[in-house]
């Protein structure tokens, strides 16, 4: 695992205060933050062979009916989320959009992953040929921190051999279920054979993208020792 920017106790400290905040204060977003942001995109591109771009001081992505429908309010500033066509693309935008949700949380700043309910401003990003756009993330200033999403336990996601599981998958997973999914929907399932670790993404809506956050998430958690994805 690459953990970019962050400490492994700042990113655990990141994944335990993110919630999806969907309401925003009018205060923009300072340029050494936007700067920071930049980076963590710019090495996500490279390792990820991705296109995400950051879009600042632009409303109108949500300001449509189909925003406020989706109780969003305030939002200007958000991550497209782009890259070439192909089987691993949602996976891989998620798991470097994560990364970048996590070092904004750390910066002060809160998000929000949207699928659905934002209109797409052509003008504001660029789409290669061959490349699309996948989904956005919200940022900026809260005007609240959001709560704590209900959550399936470890038994509903993962395979657990009765006290013989170690600490660092324990805690991968309790960090894959403090990760965002659509519609909250927890659709991903771990299994271990010694240092091996599989996901699996179930059948749902933006499931593989959810695959890709909660891979992160796992690798926060179980950061502590050396272990393979399967
Ligand atoms: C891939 C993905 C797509 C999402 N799309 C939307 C969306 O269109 N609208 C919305 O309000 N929230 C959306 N969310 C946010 C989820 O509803 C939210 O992450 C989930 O309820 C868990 O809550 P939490 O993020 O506060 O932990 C999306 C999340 C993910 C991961």
């Amino acid at each position: 695992m690459n953990p970019g920017t962050m400490t492994i106790a700042q990113l655990k400290d990141a994944v335990k205060q993110r919630h999806s905040v969907r309401q925003y204060l009018d205060k923009p977003i300072p340029a050494d933050v936007a700067q920071a942001l930049q980076e963590e995109i710019d090495k996500g591109n490279a390792e990820g062979g991705l296109h995400m771009q950051l879009v600042l001081n632009e409303p109108k992505a949500f300001s449509s009916f189909l925003a406020h429908y989706g109780k969003f309010s305030n939002v200007s500033n958000y991550i497209a989320l782009i890259g070439p066509k192909g089987e691993l693309l949602d996976e891989k935008l998620g798991y470097y959009g994560e990364r970048v949700v996590l070092l904004a949380q750390h910066l002060g700043l809160n998000s929000c992953w949207v699928g659905l309910t934002y209109a797409k401003v052509k003008t504001s990003y660029v789409i290669g040929a061959d490349e699309k756009l996948v989904a956005v993330i919200a940022l900026g200033y809260g005007a609240t921190q959001g709560t704590q999403h209900r959550s399936k336990s470890m038994s509903d996601v993962a395979q657990l051999t009765e006290n013989a599981d170690p600490d660092w998958y324990k805690q991968g997973i309790q960090c894959a279920l403090l990760a965002p999914t659509a519609t909250n929907q927890q659709k991903f399932y771990f299994s271990r054979i010694g240092h091996r670790v599989s996901v699996k993404a179930g059948t749902g809506f933006f499931s593989k993208m959810d695959l890709g956050i909660v891979k992160y998430h796992f690798e926060i958690g179980a950061a502590d020792e050396e272990f393979q994805w399967a």
